[in-house]
């Protein structure tokens, strides 16, 4: 995690360094820090706390000229969040100053060695430790800057995306990735520096993506020159024209990104299918699908991995794929997965999900599934994002950027993504007949316009997370399509709430944590009329004859549940299989307004980044 930018040309590089990393933050955001140099001089501040708190540091500490300037903000891994952890980080002489996004595994004995050589240090980062390591090189080796930082990561386990320069030789940034992502914007006689293409975006759509093991000289007026860290081999780096807008990247009117992304669903649905599903002439092409069609026909099982809401997203998609095409589905955490020696074969497909396509976890458990042959298909948000270069073929969600922590319009994307997927393979396989794949097509067609009208409860759900914003726990039950709706909902509400709630299976329930009903416990039911309504009415009775309050998502018209609950929120009708994308909004909308009104930070949740690079 953490964000890292950075900027040399012919502007003043701090505002642009602080712009971009107020869009980073959310990327993490316990500390902050930039490094200006003016000509002369490396000026340096940094503190606890977000970007805003560094702003006003700056004011106080330094003076801000100064075209070459380098900034972080930090999501805490080796040193808590304080002052002196924050980055930058200066070398032991104060001439190289660095920021890192990663890990540094064996920090402790590159630490011990530099300390036997006369190094101190201030910190108890990694960080600190590796821009030591390249000035004993630089200073043992005789080399340039460069060279010293291509051995000094050649001695380096773990993971990092950097930028460091060299007081005396302050036309450069030298910057390398290995795990972690780096991204260099090319402008007119500037370069741009950062951890995604966001800071950067109203300046300049060419943009170079290291990959992994590369490391690159980025030096005012002359081209990057892009190298294999390991064994020095010039690469011709590949400019991308980037399709991202300013106005994707900013609220738009909205008072948190979070709520922006709710209301984007519509659209964002609609862009996932479109090109894709062409309801009218019964046709499904992806080429990702399309390309490796025997592939996924042949699976003898497909295995999912994800993490969190993608993970909960790779749920839904299970009882998806074996209801429309029959196929064993099994679905796993990456981190479990890659840590208990799995039974992979040739003949599996392994679908990854991501939406960042930057998770540690999932990302190592791709290419665990690849060493074992199996064929890997990528489910990802972010475009040329690290999983979705690794793996084999893949789709994109189109969901344009994400940026409230709390993943909402990356869930129905994914989800839409899948069920396309699974629709296409059923039809391929003929295990729905013809009448049935255009009732899902044309069905689905019709989800957006439902999402919008779903999306009319927003009042009313504000209302109920007036009544409920005080609980200290919340219960969340459904069943079949809607059980991952149920735990999605629960997450939502504890990443951004701070509240205890937990998701379970409706008919779970008896087996145990009926237990904890009393007048106290809300209980949010998805009781939509299809998958197995009377079951859920009888699980709402035994909640209600406990005392518990009743939040239901029901279908329009429902007389039945409204009777029983506390408060009803209607979604439209639409077919079983297609109700997640409308039950998940009101949870989402949920989450959203008890948050607020608990004045806690939605759009960056304490302890939480929004993508995973850590394992
Ligand atoms: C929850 C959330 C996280 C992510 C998880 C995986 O709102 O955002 O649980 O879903 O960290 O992230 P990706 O999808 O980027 O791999």
């Amino acid at each position: 995690m953490c964000g890292i930018v950075g900027y040399i040309g012919h502007r003043e590089a701090y505002p642009v360094v602080l712009k971009g990393l107020k869009r980073l933050e959310y990327r993490g955001y316990d500390s902050a820090g930039v490094a200006i140099y003016d000509g002369k001089n490396i000026k340096l501040s940094k503190t606890k706390g977000k970007v805003a708190d560094l702003e006003t540091r700056v004011k106080d500490e330094i003076t801000v000229d100064g075209s070459l300037a380098i900034g972080h903000t930090r999501w805490a891994t080796h040193g808590e969040p304080n002052d002196v952890n924050s980055h930058p980080h200066y070398s032991n002489s104060g001439d190289l100053v660095i920021i890192h996004n990663g890990i540094i595994e064996n920090y402790e004995p590159l630490k011990q060695e530099l300390i036997n050589r006369g190094y101190k240090f201030q910190s108890d980062t990694d960080t600190e430790v590796l821009v030591n390591l390249i000035e004993d090189v630089k200073k043992n080796e005789n080399v340039k800057l460069g060279k010293a930082v291509q051995i000094a990561l050649n001695q380096v386990v773990g993971a990092y995306a950097i930028a460091v320069f060299d007081k005396n030789k302050p036309d450069e940034i030298v910057v390398a990735r290995l795990g972690s992502p780096l991204v260099i914007g090319i402008g007119d006689e500037e370069f741009f520096i950062a951890s995604d293409a966001t800071p950067f975006i109203e300046y300049t759509n060419n943009a170079i993506y290291l990959e992994d093991e590369e490391m690159a000289i980025v030096r005012r007026g002359k081209k990057v020159k892009v190298r294999k860290i390991k064994d020095d081999s010039l690469v011709d780096p590949y400019v991308q024209e980037l399709q991202l807008n300013l106005e994707q990247i900013e609220k738009g009117g909205y008072d948190h990104f979070m709520l922006k992304e709710i209301y984007e669903q519509p659209r964002a649905i609609l862009d996932t299918f479109r090109g894709r599903m062409l309801s009218n002439d019964g046709i499904i092409r992806m080429a990702g699908v399309d390309d490796n069609i025997e592939k996924f026909l042949n699976a003898q099982r497909i295995l999912i991995v994800a993490c969190g809401t993608s993970w909960h997203a790779g749920l839904v998609a299970e009882y998806v794929f074996e209801n429309l095409t029959r196929t064993p589905v099994e679905v796993e955490y990456a981190s479990e997965f890659r840590y208990r020696n799995p039974v992979i074969t040739e003949k599996d497909v392994v679908i990854a999900i991501s939406q960042s396509g930057e998770t540690a976890d999932t990302l190592a458990a791709i290419k665990l599934a690849k060493s074992k042959g199996a064929f890997v298909f990528g489910v990802c948000n972010v475009v040329g994002s690290s999983i979705s270069r690794e793996t084999n073929a893949g789709a994109y969600t189109h969901a344009g950027p994400e940026i409230g922590v709390a993943s909402t319009k990356a869930f129905t994307t994914q989800i839409t993504v899948l069920t396309l997927i699974a629709l296409k393979l059923a039809q391929k396989k003929g295990t729905i007949s013809t009448s049935e794949f255009h009732g899902y097509l044309s069905e689905m067609d019709a989800i957006p316009a439902k999402v919008e009208k779903t999306l009319e409860s927003d009042e009313h759900v504000k209302a109920i997370s007036s009544i409920y914003k005080d609980a200290t726990n919340f219960l969340y039950l459904g069943r079949g399509y809607n059980f991952p709706v149920a735990l999605e909902g629960a997450l939502k509400l504890k990443e951004i709430s701070y509240i205890h709630a937990e998701g379970y299976p409706a008919a779970e329930m008896k087996h145990g944590p009926i237990a904890l009903i009393d007048e106290q416990m809300p209980v949010v039911v998805i009781a939509t009329r299809k998958g197995h309504y009377e079951k859920v009415v009888s699980n709402i009775q035994e909640i209600k004859s406990r005392k518990g309050k009743i939040i239901a998502v029901v279908m329009q018209g429902d007389t039945t549940i409204r009777k029983i609950a506390d408060y009803v929120i209607e979604i439209p009708e639409t077919l079983e299989l297609l109700t997640p994308l409308l039950t998940t909004i009101p949870l989402q909308l949920l989450s959203y307004y008890i948050a607020v009104m608990r004045n806690c930070n939605v759009d960056q949740p304490r302890n939480l980044a929004k993508s995973v690079t850590v394992e």
